[in-house]
């Protein structure tokens, strides 16, 4: 543990902090085991691109939970070390898939990455002005956390053209 380090977190428990950041690092397992399995059973048009995006933020997740185990050890916590504690920590839950078609698929993600944004922003303000070293991990995940809601949206939209002009063109 970082004596000095943690010396300079102000205004806030480091226990509160860890908790907090042990929920978060539930959220980034399980949104990684959904990227990845939805990237195999995705089923529909244009799912080749989709599988690629998809892949890519399963991979982005995985470097989020990373990010996050680093720094509740920094701060002498201890990730939650058993997967069962995924799911009574998590804020954000798991979408199971149950509808692979492209445009399903794309709803899921679309709805964890907005609970993953909503969370991100309260950590930021959390740890605003208290934990300057937690907040800045926190903000670099939630600028990726929108960057994967934009992305995911484009090829929602895109998809849900391309259906319509598919449908027109059949008149
Ligand atoms: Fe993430
Ligand atoms: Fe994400």
């Amino acid at each position: 543990m970082a004596r000095v380090g943690n010396s300079i977190i102000k205004g806030i428990e480091i226990d509160e902090v860890v908790n907090l950041l042990n929920r978060a690092y539930a959220d980034e397992w399980l949104a990684y085991y959904q990227y990845y399995i939805e990237a195999k059973v995705i089923k529909g048009i244009m799912k080749d691109s989709i599988i690629t995006e998809l892949n890519q933020h399963a991979t982005d997740e995985l470097r989020h939970a990373d990010m996050i185990a680093g720094r509740i050890l920094q701060l002498g916590g201890t990730p939650l070390l058993n997967p069962k504690d995924w799911f009574t920590q998590t804020n954000c839950g798991y979408e199971e898939p149950k509808n692979f078609d492209v445009l399903a698929i794309l709803e899921d993600s679309i709805k964890g990455e907005q609970c993953a944004i909503e969370t991100y922003s309260k950590l930021t303000d959390i740890t605003k002005d208290k934990d300057i070293v937690t907040y800045d991990i926190v903000s670099q995940i939630l600028a990726d956390e929108v960057e994967h809601e934009e992305d995911l949206q484009g090829l929602y939209e895109d998809i849900s053209e391309f259906k319509e002009q598919i449908k027109e063109s059949l008149k």
